[in-house]
């Protein structure tokens, strides 16, 4: 059997940030990212669009021999995992897994919050999913979730505006509608794989008494506990430690950016999913 490396997802940078958790907690296994950031962002496309841009790039990492394929995308988990595990792995030959991360995150809500009220920012395509309020209220009847799409917050990250005036004056103004809807929330999920990288004003524009729950972590321990409970997915991972970065941009542009999400230095390969 030939082992291949563990195929990680997001539309463009996000998933970086989920990847370093990755590393972190499990730095034996190999990784192949993949970034579509010509098409990025999915945030505000079409479930359609979103659905078929996802499985491209499914379909793509598994060409590539990947049999374990994350999407470390909050709006491709919400809106086409589903679909892509109900409809298209079923008729595959291997024996293949994709996974989202919208379930673990939700997993570890229940643990967290006190109060029982939870906030949650995330883009227009996940919060009109409403795949959150599903994945929660499964696990956690209990929970009084409050949303709000912030669709601002992606394209000043990727625009490396994250510390400026605007981004200040656009995430108090989405936090200022979401706790004035429900003072009572304890926990806010930031369940967008952009977003950490806006903590310092997240932070500055939430009260104080409020956790503020990142997925990286939260993700990688909910993997290395998958793998555990799946020897048979698990062997199927190739186990060099090493990464490889694809984009379907231009390899200098992915670079450069890609130092704002990463601590590494990163060099990628200009790849083509199929519809470009
Ligand atoms: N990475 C996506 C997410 O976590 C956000 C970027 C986008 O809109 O494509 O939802």
């Amino acid at each position: 059997m030939n082992a291949k490396p563990i195929g990680v997802f997001d539309s463009g940078y996000g998933g970086l940030t989920i990847l370093e958790e990755f590393r972190r907690k499990l730095p034996q296994y190999d990784y192949l990212y993949l970034g579509d950031n010509a098409r990025t962002p999915y945030g505000n496309r079409s479930f359609e669009l979103v659905n078929q841009f996802t499985l491209e790039a499914v379909q793509y990492l598994f060409r590539q021999g990947c049999r374990l394929v994350i999407l470390a995308c909050n709006t491709a988990s919400a809106k086409a995992l589903r679909n892509i595990q109900q409809q298209y792995l079923p008729g595959l030959e291997h024996n293949s897994r994709v996974l989202g991360i919208l379930r673990p995150t939700a997993e570890a809500l229940g643990l967290l919050t006190k109060s029982r009220h939870v906030g949650l920012v995330g883009t227009q395509g996940t919060v009109q999913s409403g795949s959150y309020p599903i994945e929660i209220h499964k696990l956690f009847p209990d929970i009084q979730l409050e949303s709000e799409a912030c669709p601002m917050w992606v394209p000043l990250v990727e625009n490396g505006e994250h510390n400026s005036p605007g981004a200040s004056y656009f995430v108090k103004k989405d936090l200022d509608r979401l706790f004035e809807r429900d003072p009572l929330i304890d926990t806010l999920v930031l369940a967008c794989t952009h977003y950490p990288l806006l903590m310092h004003q997240i932070r500055r524009h939430s009260p104080p008494e409020v956790q503020i729950i990142t997925q990286g972590k939260l993700v990688a321990d909910s993997l290395d506990d998958y793998l555990i409970r799946h020897p048979e997915i698990e062997e199927l991972c190739s186990k060099g430690g090493s990464c490889r970065y694809l984009t379907t941009e231009a390899e200098d542009k992915f670079q450069e950016m890609a130092s704002v999400f990463s601590l590494t230095s990163i060099k990628a390969q200009q790849v083509h999913l199929n519809s470009l």
